[in-house]
């Protein structure tokens, strides 16, 4: 684990920009190609996404991953890859993920008033251990909100971890966490805001 994620494959090849978002499909943006150049890419993809999420799950002391793509194919999750494109000799590697999605949730604010609720969510985050602490997994959140168009304290979070929590109240200002029974996490931001009767 001392370097990012490297295939024996040229990253540059597979992806045109340091992030790339992928679906279900598995198909990154820009991708041209006959049906045997689709199939090669599915199949490095697939590669890809098995590798960062067993990485993720290993970084978060879970028994399986969360994040296979196997289950990608079969979701509405997106899934946004960082690569460093001059590592590995020129073939790039793979530094970071970040997937969201939205699920259907029932969550209660402090006061114990609940909502039933289909937030965006964030569901898995990692940052290679070589990498973290370097502001990469901020590069990677924040390009992830503005394609979504959506406020970070919009969004519930599954099972976040100390240094989840941590990343969230110094770049975002997000303190006190609602813990849910669910294992997420929403913070005051989300409820929409009540009046007072006085
Ligand atoms: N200990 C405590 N806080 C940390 C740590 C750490 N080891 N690493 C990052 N942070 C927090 C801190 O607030 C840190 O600021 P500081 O260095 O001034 O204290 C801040 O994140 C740094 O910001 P970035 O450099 O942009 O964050 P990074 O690139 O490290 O990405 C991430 C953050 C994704 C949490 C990364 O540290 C990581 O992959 N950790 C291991 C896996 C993990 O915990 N993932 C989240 C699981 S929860 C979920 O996915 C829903």
């Amino acid at each position: 684990l001392s370097r990012a994620m490297e295939f024996r494959f040229d990253l540059n090849e597979l992806f045109k920009q340091p992030i790339v978002e992928v679906g279900n499909t598995l198909i990154p943006p820009g991708f041209t190609g006959d049906k045997r150049a689709l199939w090669d890419v599915q199949s490095k993809m697939s590669q890809i996404v098995n590798a960062i999420g067993e990485a993720s799950a290993h970084a978060q002391g879970l028994s399986k991953p969360i994040t296979t793509a196997d289950r990608l194919r079969n979701s509405e999750y997106k899934l946004y890859l960082l690569m460093d494109p001059t590592a590995n000799n020129g073939k790039g590697a793979v530094t970071g993920m970040l997937k969201t999605g939205t699920k259907g949730l029932y969550v209660f604010d402090r006061n114990g008033q609940h909502y039933q609720v289909s937030p965006q969510c964030v569901l898995d985050f990692y940052i290679h251990e070589s990498r973290q602490r370097t502001g990469l997994g901020r590069r990677l959140f924040e390009h992830m909100l503005q394609r979504q168009q959506i406020e970070p304290e919009k969004m519930a979070i599954d099972r976040p971890s100390d240094k989840f929590l941590g990343f969230l109240s110094k770049h975002y200002g997000l303190n006190a966490p609602v813990k849910q029974m669910n294992n997420y996490v929403v913070y005051d931001g989300f409820f929409p805001k009540t009046h007072e009767t006085p």
